[in-house]
């Protein structure tokens, strides 16, 4: 693990020096807005307050490309961790955004984000950047508040009962912590496609989640102090770095980043895109440490539950030692569950038990390329045939809403 530390530290500062050594894409200075206009598609921005005032904004594509009206079956779909709605568009270059097929093919689509994302770094009273309660989350908020609350008003600003839900990795984490807790959700979402969906973290071995485990047992005080942080800190300018050094072709930092892209995900699949990088990296956001740690305390236990604050503070929250677990059985929505052998973060394994343990699991599918990793569920060169396509054929089954 050190080893794979001390790569990243060089890598940081072998980009440093060679900042401006780079060519440009055209579509690296472009907002969402803006890439998904250049794309041909309709673009919507709406924002939403939650109950604990959190300001986020979702983009809405109501219609496809060849469209004249409002699609009339609302999706809404939720990124992962380290992700934001981007994440479901991007992939254009290979035919593979999965926002613009559902658009084409009768879907109002709805890309939500979470808090603390580029766009949900807005507090009524809270200053990012200056008040770090604002980053005092996990994704157990994320589900509870943020998912809630662009539900509800999809609901309402298209009059429908309910929508269709499409969850990548913490978009399908924030799914089940939303639908056990407040069941009067399960009502609202007709279908669930959950790509990669986190959830028990049993058997998951990814570097950079796991060594937080390792941290979180040697150095607690650390970790009480560092929970509520906005990460990674500012200090670092992860999107400089990215930019300069995955684009660079000259030196071949590109490939060194592939290098390090493929130890952080666990293997070279043969679908990583690297043209992809210089637009990609403009939409990274920073996260709460506390919802990599929470993942890490799913690791350590094996439980699938609320924050675990320490037996004292666990008393007097929960009214116990330890928190119970989300009540998954009682979670009575179809779901399908789209998995991979080559995830080293939603682990085969893991994502069989969490079907298992939800009521109405109606469809196990797993792809077929073994080496296919975590992050290849959204931005894979071949998304479109492996994924996208068995996604929307399956959804449709649950059309008529
Ligand atoms: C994407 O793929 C579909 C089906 O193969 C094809 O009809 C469409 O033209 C492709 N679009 C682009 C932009 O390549
Ligand atoms: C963070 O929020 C929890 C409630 O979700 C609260 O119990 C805790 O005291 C807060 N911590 C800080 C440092 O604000």
């Amino acid at each position: 693990m050190k080893t794979k530390f001390g790569v990243f530290v060089v890598l940081f500062i072998f980009h440093l020096v060679n900042e401006g050594l780079c060519s440009e894409h055209p579509d690296a200075d472009l907002t969402t807005e803006e890439l998904i206009k250049k794309y041909g598609y309709p673009v919507e921005a709406h924002e939403v307050t939650t109950e604990d005032g959190y300001m986020i904004t979702m983009f809405r594509v109501p219609h496809g490309k060849n469209g004249k009206r409002v699609n009339q079956k609302p999706i809404f779909m939720m990124h992962g961790l380290f992700g934001q709605c981007e994440n479901f568009i991007l992939n254009v270059y290979n035919n593979g955004s999965l926002a613009y097929l559902m658009a084409d093919n009768g879907f109002d689509v709805w890309l939500g984000n979470a808090r603390g994302s580029q766009h949900g770094r807005k507090h009524k009273h809270l200053d990012p950047d200056e008040q770090p309660e604002f980053w005092n989350f996990t994704w157990h908020e994320i589900g509870l508040y943020d998912v809630a609350t662009q539900i509800d008003y999809i609901l309402e600003k298209t009059k429908k009962k309910k929508l269709q839900y499409v969850g990548h990795s913490q978009g399908g984490t924030a799914f089940f912590v939303l639908t056990s807790l407040k069941p009067e959700y399960q009502q609202k979402i007709v279908f669930a496609s959950l790509l990669a969906p986190a959830g028990f973290m049993r058997n998951a071995r990814n570097p950079a989640i796991n060594s937080i485990v390792l941290i979180q047992k040697d150095i607690t005080w650390f970790v009480e102090k560092t929970n509520i942080i906005e990460f990674p800190p500012k200090a670092i300018p992860v999107k400089v770095l990215l930019s300069r050094g995955c684009k660079n072709t000259i030196l071949r930092l590109r490939d060194l980043c592939e290098f390090i892209w493929h130890i952080a995900m666990g293997g070279n699949s043969g679908e990583f895109d690297a043209e992809m990088l210089p637009v990609a990296v403009n939409f990274i956001p920073t996260i709460s440490f506390k919802q990599s740690i929470h993942f890490a305390q799913g690791i350590e236990s094996g439980h699938f539950r609320p924050w675990d604050y320490g037996e004292e503070k666990n008393m007097e929250v929960y009214g116990k030692p330890l928190p119970d677990d989300y009540p998954l059985e009682i979670i009575k929505i179809p779901i399908a569950m789209y998995y991979s052998l080559g995830d080293n973060l939603a682990f085969a394994q893991d994502v069989e038990d969490m079907c298992d343990a939800v009521a109405n699991c109606v469809r196990k599918f797993l792809i077929p390329n073994k080496q296919w990793t975590h992050a290849d569920f959204v931005a894979a060169l071949h998304l479109r045939e492996v994924l996208n396509l068995p996604v929307l054929e399956f959804a449709r089954k649950y059309f008529v809403y």
